[in-house]
């Protein structure tokens, strides 16, 4: 059986990737294209311990850095648990978020530094590089402004914005190094014109 391919979805929060992913998962049902969707940390004991480890309020002092290597670990596990048997199976994966997401946030946005976040992630680096990371290109502005409503974007504050720019700084900065992996795609369109533009990259790619 041919194995499977790894698609990932990266992009500011509230960039449009759940909606697009919406629209994909119709799709592929529609066509009976053999897939599975996914987010880290998806499923499984493990994986949802180290989540709860990570989402827990009382865990306030944890360091940037040991969120960035529980990170990398319920990556890992997440890779086991339910992308490798996917793969094997011919699947297509389509992942909500990933690797990149760890170097937009903690590796540029934090200040943690590409070598330190590539060397933790190396596993799912070297052996689960995606395919296809379709980059939802839309500003931290527009998306808040989106997502939240115009008023309540002023009242944000500068800080949070800062960060969110610097993610965003990122990911540009990612897609630039990788243009073979990375496709951009405009997400300052309506949510099909965006979705036509993601099954015209895919077939491009040869994921469709
Ligand atoms: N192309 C679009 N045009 C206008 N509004 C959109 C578009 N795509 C999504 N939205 C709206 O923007 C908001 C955020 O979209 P969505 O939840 O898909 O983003 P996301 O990238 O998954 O966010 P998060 O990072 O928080 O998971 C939602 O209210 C959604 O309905
Ligand atoms: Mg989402």
């Amino acid at each position: 059986m041919k194995r499977g391919k790894l698609i990932t979805f990266e992009g500011c929060d509230g960039c449009g990737k759940s909606t697009q992913l919406r629209l994909l998962s119709e799709y592929l049902t529609k066509n009976a294209v053999p897939h599975i969707f996914t987010r880290e940390p998806g499923g499984g004991k493990i994986s949802e311990a180290i989540r709860e480890i990570l989402l827990n309020g009382k865990n306030a002092e944890m360091t940037d850095e040991c969120e960035a290597l529980l990170y990398a670990a319920a990556r890992v596990q997440h890779l086991h648990d339910r992308v490798e048997p996917a793969l094997r199976d011919g699947k297509l994966v389509i992942c909500d978020r990933y690797v990149d997401s760890s170097l937009a946030y903690q590796a540029y946005a934090r200040g943690l530094g590409k070598d330190f976040v590539t060397k933790i992630n190396s596993f799912a680096l070297e052996h689960y590089l995606p395919d296809v990371t379709v980059f939802i290109d839309l500003t931290p502005e527009m998306a808040f402004a989106r997502k939240r409503g115009a008023d309540e974007n002023d009242r944000l504050e500068q800080a949070g914005m800062e960060f969110h720019r610097k993610v965003y700084a990122g990911y540009k900065a990612l897609a630039e190094s990788e243009p073979n992996r990375f496709v951009c795609v405009d997400g300052n369109q309506t949510p099909q014109e965006i979705f036509q533009n993601v099954l015209r990259v895919l077939r491009e790619r040869n994921c469709l």
